[in-house]
């Protein structure tokens, strides 16, 4: 099997550590970094949590911490959604390999120096890790093979009717990261929404005797009972799209179009603005935008791969 290497930037977050054990289960990824960025819980959290779950799934690449706070906004974060912990309340050990200490950007840059221009980097979180990347080392996109993005969407938000999640806790970091160069693939609500799983599906998905599908099925009990609270009767396994875009894009469909972020702005700070459908008024392309995944074929993976 040949093997790609990847760079996961992520802010665990319940479906972060998903996709971190998604990616620990798929043989065409060589993941040769993990990085951490204040997010749904303050980067104390969300670096000990990816240390603590690359560690339960296996993972050996070393996990580095990041930003601890967005690059102009103030920070935000969504504990009502992934628990105060950021892993819906469940409780994993910690890892016992030392810590890493060198800053995220430094490493994630000489990794793709490295890797000669073949690294893909996704990015699960908001994007300051990223931001912090561009600025320090601007040569870095000509690293990078492509970026895989969870960000915003074309329509409504998730974290204000016009923003979603990662847009909007570092717009500014959203909006450098859009306009880098690198080939960006963009997952955003769109496609996200279509991710979702019942309370069945998520029995099936994470339905295996083993540690990381039983941590999981109790993590995402939480946010499946935050979603219920909005109205809704299932929850969609986000971050997990990025990972599964990059083992089998065959199973998205995409349209390339310009993106571009709100920096400010009352109601619409982190409103991403896509120009899919508007005949390219942009007047740049930056983005595969994705817009289409194919739900069942999804949910069949994730089971067969957590059961492993
Ligand atoms: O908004 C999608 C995002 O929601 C993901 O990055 C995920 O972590 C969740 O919080
Ligand atoms: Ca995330």
């Amino acid at each position: 099997m040949t093997k790609f290497p990847v760079w996961i930037d992520c802010d665990p977050g319940v479906d972060d550590s998903c996709a971190l054990v998604l990616a620990s289960r798929l043989e065409c990824l060589d993941i040769r970094g993990i990085s951490a960025v204040a997010g749904n819980v303050p980067l104390e959290k969300t670096f000990r949590n990816a240390r603590a779950v690359a560690k339960l799934a296996g993972i050996a690449a070393p996990v580095y911490p990041g930003a601890k706070r967005p690059l102009r906004t103030e920070p935000h974060t969504a504990e009502y959604f992934h628990g105060e912990n950021g892993l819906g309340g469940c409780e994993i050990p910690d890892s016992d390999t030392p810590e890493e200490t060198a800053p995220a950007w430094d490493a994630l840059y000489a990794e793709a120096v490295r890797q000669k221009g073949e690294l893909t980097l996704l990015a699960l979180g908001p994007m300051t890790n990223v931001a912090v990347a561009l600025a320090a080392h601007p040569d870095l996109p000509k690293y990078l093979k492509r970026m895989i993005l969870i960000l915003g969407g074309s329509e409504h938000g998730n974290i204000t009717p016009a923003a979603e999640f990662n847009a909007y806790a570092d717009p500014d970091a959203a909006a450098m990261t859009l306009k880098c160069g690198a080939e960006i693939v963009m997952l955003g609500l769109d496609v996200l929404m279509q991710a979702y799983a019942y309370p069945a599906d998520l029995a099936r998905v994470f339905g295996a005797d083993n540690a990381c599908a039983r941590f999981l099925r109790e993590a995402h009990q939480f946010s499946l009972k935050a979603s219920a609270r909005y109205g809704r009767d299932s929850l969609a396994l986000c971050d997990s799209c990025a990972v599964m875009y990059a083992a089998f894009p065959e199973m998205f469909e995409g349209v390339c179009c310009g993106v571009a972020v709100e920096t400010r702005g009352k109601y619409t700070l982190g409103k991403t603005v896509v120009d899919a459908v508007t005949d390219h008024k942009l007047g740049f392309e930056n983005a595969l935008f994705v817009t289409k995944i194919d739900r069942e074929a999804y949910l069949r993976r994730l089971e067969a791969l957590m059961a492993k």
